[in-house]
C-alpha cells in the first residue's frame, strides 16, 4: 500500500479539533499509532474514540504546548519505551487585529502557543529522532507566513516564525535523517475559523463566512481532510526526498490573487 504508516508512531499537537483531528484520523487509518497532545482533553479523547472505533491505536494527553516541562514529560513518557517517527506541530491559536489592536498580552499569548509551542515540541522530540536516525516533522504554517493578510499582525508574526523554524530545523538535522517541512493553508473550515468569526464579527457571521470563502480564488474554504491528505504524503516514506519545503494549500490565494 502506498503512503502506509504501519509501525510508525505519530505525535499530533492540537489533534482534538479541526485540521489536527483530520490528520490524526487519517494517519491512524494508514496504520500509525497516534498520540494526541491537546489542551482540550475532551476533544483529544473524542478523536481517540473515533480512532479506536476504526480498530486503530491512539492515546490522548492533556498538554499545553507552551509549557516546556509539560511537553517534555509527555514526550519522555512516549519515548522511554518506544520512539517517535512523526511530529505534527498543529496546535495554534488565532488573533484578529492590526498592531494598534494587539496588546502586549495578545502578542505574548500568540508567541507562547504558536512559536514557543513548536519550539518545545521539536526540542522534546529531536533526541529520540536523532537516536533512531530518522524522523519527520511537519509544521502548520499559514498563507500569513508569506504574504500580508489584513488585520492579522500577531498571527502573521507567529506564522512567519513557524516558516523560518522549518527551514532552520531542516538544515540543522538533514544529516541526522530528519526531514522537516511545513504546509501553508489558506482558510480552512474548522472551529478555529468559526470561532474567530463569531468572536470578531458578531451579527455578521454569514457575511464574513462568504467574504472569507471568496478570498480564495477557487471560491471556497479548504476542508480539514484536504490538509490531512497533504500531510499524509509529506510524512510518508514516498516523500523521502522532500525537506525544507513550504507547501501552499490555499485555493490559489498566494499566487492567483491580484492578477
Ligand atoms: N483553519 C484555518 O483556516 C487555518 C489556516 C492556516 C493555518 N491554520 C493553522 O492550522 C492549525 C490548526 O488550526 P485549526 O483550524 O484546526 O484549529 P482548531 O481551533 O480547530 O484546533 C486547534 C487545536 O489546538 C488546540 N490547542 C490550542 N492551544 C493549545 C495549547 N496551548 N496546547 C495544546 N493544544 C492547544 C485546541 O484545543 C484545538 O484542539 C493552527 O496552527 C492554525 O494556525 C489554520
Amino acid at each position: 500500500m502506498k503512503f502506509s504508516l504501519k509501525n510508525k508512531v505519530a505525535v499530533v499537537t492540537g489533534g482534538g479539533s479541526g485540521i489536527g483531528k483530520a490528520i490524526s484520523l487519517t494517519f491512524a487509518k494508514q496504520g500509525a499509532e497516534v498520540h494526541i497532545l491537546d489542551f482540550n482533553l475532551e476533544g483529544a479523547e473524542e478523536t481517540v474514540k473515533e480512532i479506536e472505533a476504526l480498530g486503530e491505536k491512539a492515546k490522548a494527553h492533556k498538554c499545553d504546548v507552551s509549557n516546556q516541562v509539560n511537553v517534555e514529560s509527555i514526550i519522555h513518557s512516549i519515548t522511554e519505551n518506544g520512539k517517535i517517527d512523526i511530529l505534527i506541530n498543529n496546535a495554534g491559536i488565532a488573533h484578529v487585529g492590526n498592531i494598534e489592536a494587539v496588546e502586549e498580552d495578545d502578542l505574548d499569548r500568540l508567541y507562547n502557543v504558536n512559536v514557543k509551542g513548536v519550539y518545545n515540541s521539536i526540542k522534546a522530540c529531536i533526541p529520540s529522532m536523532k537516536k533512531n536516525g530518522s524522523g519527520v516533522i511537519l509544521n502548520l504554517a499559514s498563507i500569513a507566513s508569506s504574504v500580508g493578510i489584513n488585520n492579522r499582525f500577531a498571527y502573521s508574526m507567529s506564522k512567519g516564525a513557524v516558516l523560518t523554524m522549518t527551514y532552520s530545523i531542516a538544515k540543522d538535522y538533514v544529516a541526522d535523517g530528519i526531514r522537516c517541512n511545513c504546509i501553508s493553508p489558506g482558510r480552512v473550515h474548522t472551529p478555529f475559523v468559526d470561532g474567530f468569526i463569531n468572536k470578531n464579527y458578531p451579527g455578521k457571521e454569514a457575511e464574513m463566512f462568504e467574504k472569507l470563502s471568496k478570498t480564495q480564488p477557487i471560491g471556497r474554504m479548504g476542508q480539514p481532510q484536504e490538509m490531512a491528505d497533504l500531510a499524509l504524503y509529506l510524512c510518508s516514506d514516498e516523500a523521502g526526498f522532500i525537506t525544507g519545503s513550504n507547501y501552499a494549500i490555499d485555493g490559489g490565494f498566494i499566487t492567483l490573487n491580484g492578477n
